[in-house]
């Protein structure tokens, strides 16, 4: 499924922040997109409003024949829960329940049966290296542990549409690598859109497009 962005204004702090003006975009099916930008500039806050987590003043966001721009917040986090897989940049895993428990719970909330999700979230586990921790919880995980974990869950449920929030931010060159390889692989593979920020020039060479945010906008190429 195509995303594709247009017209989009978003302001934070009753207006006075300006964050984007007229932003238009489209994140093709089966491409890795990568965006780029100084800290502060509103990487974070595009994927927000893609995933439907919040919403633009103005402007259109459609993915495939869903305007998620028109739906109210209970049609977008259903449609969330079913098309989008994101990976966060702090995570956002749940520290009460394990590492088996936080990559099922998305399964679980779309009512699909506990067996199956169960071995889908073990096999994700041993596909980003962590087999040996699924029961643990996620606080005795390094940093670049827990993003494994977050990985695993954000695919969880098959989605068409995965946005990634610097998914290699904390993990060495060697790990950073296996994971671009298998989110990357997702979207040729397997025909996912992929969305994903990153500071790492390293990961550019996984681009199929790349864009930079800037002056309330997205440019294409690398903003040199
Ligand atoms: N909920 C919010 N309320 C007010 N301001 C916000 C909110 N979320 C983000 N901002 C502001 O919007 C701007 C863009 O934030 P965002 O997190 O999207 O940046 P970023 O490009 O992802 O930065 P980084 O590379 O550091 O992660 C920042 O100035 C931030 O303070
Ligand atoms: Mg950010």
């Amino acid at each position: 499924m195509d995303i594709c962005i247009a017209g989009l204004d978003k302001t934070f702090d009753n207006r006075d922040r300006v964050i984007f003006k007229d932003l238009t975009a489209t994140f093709r099916t089966g491409k890795t997109s990568v965006l780029l930008g100084k800290s502060g500039v509103g990487k974070s806050s595009l994927l927000n409003l893609v995933a439907g987590i919040d919403t633009p003043d103005r402007g259109r966001i459609q993915i495939g024949d869903t305007v998620v721009s028109d739906m109210d917040d209970a049609g977008r986090t259903l449609f969330r829960r079913r098309h989008i897989g994101f990976v966060f940049q702090s995570f956002n895993l749940i520290p009460v329940l394990t590492v088996l428990e936080n990559v099922g719970l998305v399964g679980q909330l779309d009512g699909r049966p506990d067996r199956d999700i169960k071995e889908k979230a073990a096999f994700l586990l041993e596909t980003v290296g962590l087999a040996d921790r699924l029961l643990d919880f996620p606080d005795r995980l390094s940093g670049g542990e827990q993003q494994r974990v977050a990985l695993a869950r954000a695919l969880i449920n098959d989605p068409e549409i995965i946005l990634a929030d610097e998914p290699t931010g904390n993990l060495d060159g060697k790990t950073g690598t296996a994971v671009l390889e298998l989110i990357t692989d997702q979207a040729k593979r397997l025909h996912k859109t992929l969305v994903m920020v990153t500071h790492s020039p390293d990961a550019l060479a996984w681009a199929d497009e790349v864009f930079t945010v800037e002056n309330y906008a997205l440019v294409p190429g690398n903003g040199i």
